[in-house]
């Protein structure tokens, strides 16, 4: 039967959303999966509930701002309660390559400060290695060549992600570079490697960030801790 991937993201953001208690800090993620728990998170501020929202990229503040949720500056606070984000690909041991949207520097900010990462995907996103999904990784312009002759000793091929004739520019006005490693057997070591490359601001290998995995599986949710 055909997996549907749209239902499977709603049933895992509704599933999330009710993690979130009264007088939390929040943290917002990025992408349609975390667009749905957004939208939840309209509907039960709507009902009252006190919250405090951190957006993980300029879409989802005006998101938020659409469905009269309070934010608040990052730079204001120590810590996040609970955030809840989309997965481009995880493992069942939690590891996690995030930044298709785009946004995976803020993304990844947001999830090193927050207390219970709680990321949301449809089935297709479950993998036993990690790999077949691109890794993004966002680079300073200036940088993006040498960045990619220096990923290329690490065997990694790739080229700078662009949108129509143009590349894509974050929204800290940076590139983003999708690799192919191919299958990913260490990902603490890759990440470890590419953290020392200059020029990488964020690369999208979560590591030990992400405290639950909710899947959408056959109508149901299914979750991975
Ligand atoms: C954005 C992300 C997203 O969470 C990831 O791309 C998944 O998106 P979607 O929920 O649309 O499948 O990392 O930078």
């Amino acid at each position: 039967m055909a997996k549907n991937v749209e239902k499977e993201k709603q049933l895992a953001a509704k599933a999330a959303v009710k993690f979130i208690k009264d007088n939390q800090v929040v943290g917002l993620g990025t992408g349609s999966s975390a667009n749905y728990a957004i939208k939840e998170i309209g509907e039960i501020v709507k009902n009252g509930l006190k919250i405090l929202a951190v957006p993980t990229s300029n879409k989802t503040k005006f998101l938020a701002e659409s469905f009269n949720i309070p934010l608040i500056d990052i730079n204001s606070i120590t810590a996040i309660d609970i955030t809840i984000d989309g997965a481009d690909e995880f493992t069942s041991d939690l590891f996690l390559i995030k930044g298709g949207g785009g946004a995976l520097l803020k993304e990844k900010i947001v999830a090193s400060i927050t207390k219970e990462e709680i990321i949301i995907v449809d089935s297709t996103k479950k993998v036993d290695i990690l790999g077949k999904f691109k890794l993004p990784i966002e680079v300073i312009p200036f940088a993006s060549n040498y960045v990619l002759n220096k990923i290329q000793l690490l065997k990694g091929l790739g080229k700078i992600r662009f949108v129509s004739d143009n590349p894509f520019i974050t929204d800290e006005g940076n590139y983003i570079i999708d690799i192919d490693f191919g299958v990913i057997n260490d990902p603490v070591l890759l990440s470890d490697k590419l953290n020392s490359i200059e020029g990488i601001v964020a690369h999208g290998l979560f590591i030990k960030l992400a405290s639950k995995v909710i899947m959408g599986s056959n109508g149901s949710t299914m979750i991975f801790v």
